[in-house]
């Protein structure tokens, strides 16, 4: 999840100088496809003569690119969007978009609830923002949540606004089928559709030749990624992957997210084969029980999953692997939940990220299943995993020290001048004394000291 830089609204003279009606502000929430949108949303309206600016006190247009993928995530929003309104008292004329995810969901009733809000614009329709801006322009509320099958933003280089300069986001394709039975994300992003490769490669030079290290490349199913065009040879995501790898071989490459149902052998191997694919598979499992897993709709049981880790493992043996788990889902039972803390413990997962189940609008879940774990259950049973969690990362940080890894530096660490951090291709930040490294080098560190937060080294 991104955090939004706060500011203050103590520059009176900045809130009330509206010279050129050109700035724009942007916060963005949710996963990092959202913040790749974001670059997309700046790169067109900067070909609107629009500039970014990080006050939101000076704002023409005010946008937040926003997130349903929990309850909490949408309340978060909007107690921003009470930020905005403070802008918005002092500074008239000044425009307010929501946009994303929440905006897809909410459509029109998003300017009924909240007053301020001038446009809403779903991910699909961000080529329409011109239009739109014109329209509130105009006194009109203005909304476009269209969703298209086959809009991927192919050929708009985005700018690259939040950027390190290090590392950067290739979205590959756009929306999800899974239609697991909690989610709301094929909803808001609409139907599964892949991004020409040749775009994509193009993409990924452009980051090469102004000096970007690593690559992400993303979508909800990776493992889904197919191009298909008459006349044209198809490419999977296998195929997709090397010939990332092999157009920038000075780069890092990495993706998210892996599916368990579809992630695929010749995946692995590619992975395995290819020194600058990063060894670090995010495999969110949901959940160790199989009944449970089938009425998510997740489409594999926990021994599937388990085959796939250990593919993983014997294609590589040094491959990180992450997780996202979803706690106290619709009627499990206290063994169902103890099978997921028995698969965290068998996976010895480097890190995962935890959730309580949180039942969303129009998902199959709501319409046809009852949200039954009691809130304090839920919360006593995130708690179990989140403390399992702890305790494995520690024990597989302990196992890296003296090991030697090489690291991407990404920059001064916030604590000391003297110190940078970078990560390991497993995805592991490492802090270590600068010496002569900088920023973007990669460089060949020896793990000293792993503690709860921090992993520490040295160069060698
Ligand atoms: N496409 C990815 C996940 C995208 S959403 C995948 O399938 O792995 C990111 C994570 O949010 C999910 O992996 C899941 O753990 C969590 N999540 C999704 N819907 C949720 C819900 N209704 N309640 C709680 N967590 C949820
Ligand atoms: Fe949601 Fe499932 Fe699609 Fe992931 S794969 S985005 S959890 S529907
Ligand atoms: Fe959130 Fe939409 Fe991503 S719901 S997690 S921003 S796809």
């Amino acid at each position: 999840m991104i955090d939004a830089k706060k500011y203050t609204l103590d520059n009176e003279k900045a809130l009330t100088n509206n010279k050129a009606n050109n700035k724009v502000y942007i916060e963005t929430y949710g996963c990092q496809m959202n913040v790749s949108d974001s670059e997309v949303v700046m790169a067109i309206l900067i070909k609107e003569d629009y500039q970014l600016t990080e006050l939101m006190e000076e704002a023409d247009l005010l946008l937040i690119n926003t997130c349903s993928i929990r309850e909490n995530a949408e309340v978060r929003i909007r107690g921003r969007l009470g930020e905005f309104r403070r802008v918005k008292r002092i500074r008239k004329h000044a425009i307010v978009g929501v946009i994303g995810c929440m905006a897809e969901r909410l459509k029109e009733k998003l300017v009924q609830q909240e007053k301020l809000v001038d446009i809403v614009v779903g991910p699909d329709a961000y080529r329409d923002l011109p239009n739109l801006i014109a329209q509130a322009e105009g006194g009109q509320k203005a909304i476009n949540v269209l969703l298209s099958r086959e809009e991927t933003y192919a050929e708009i280089a985005p700018v690259r606004y939040a950027s390190n300069g290090i590392s950067a986001f290739v979205s590959i394709m756009r929306g999800c089928d899974n239609m697991c039975s909690y989610c709301v994300v094929p909803f808001t992003r609409g139907r599964e559709r892949s991004r020409e490769p040749k775009t994509i490669l193009s993409e990924v030079q452009g980051l090469l030749d102004d000096g970007y290290k690593e690559v992400t490349l993303l979508g909800q199913n990776v493992d889904k990624y197919k191009w298909e065009k008459e006349n044209e040879e198809t490419v999977s995501f296998a195929q997709l992957l090397k010939l990332v790898a092999k157009q920038a071989p000075q780069m890092r490459i990495r993706f998210s997210t892996s599916y368990p149902q579809d992630m695929t052998d010749e995946v692995l191997k590619i992975m395995a084969s290819h020194k600058n694919i990063c060894k670090h598979i995010h495999f969110p499992a949901q959940s160790g029980n199989s009944n449970v897993l089938e009425r998510m709709k997740r489409g594999y049981t926990r021994e599937w999953y388990m085959s796939r880790v250990e593919s993983i493992r014997r294609h590589m043996p040094d491959c990180a692997i992450t997780c996202d788990i979803i706690t106290g889902f619709c009627d499990e039972t206290e063994e169902e939940h103890q099978d997921t803390l028995s698969l965290m413990k068998w996976a010895e997962y480097d890190f995962s990220y935890m959730f309580k189940y949180s039942e969303r609008p129009n998902t199959f879940a709501h319409r046809n299943m009852k949200d039954n774990v009691p809130e304090e259950v839920k919360s006593r049973r995130l708690t179990e995993i989140i403390d399992l969690q702890h305790q494995i990362s520690r024990e597989v940080r302990q196992k890296d020290i003296g090991k030697i890894f090489e690291i991407l530096v990404e920059g001064t660490s916030k604590k000391s001048e003297e110190q940078m951090h970078g990560r390991t291709s497993q995805n592991q930040t490492v802090i270590f004394p600068k010496g002569s490294s900088k920023k973007g080098d990669f460089i060949k560190i020896k793990i000293t000291k792993a503690t709860q937060t921090t992993i520490m080294g040295e160069i060698v």
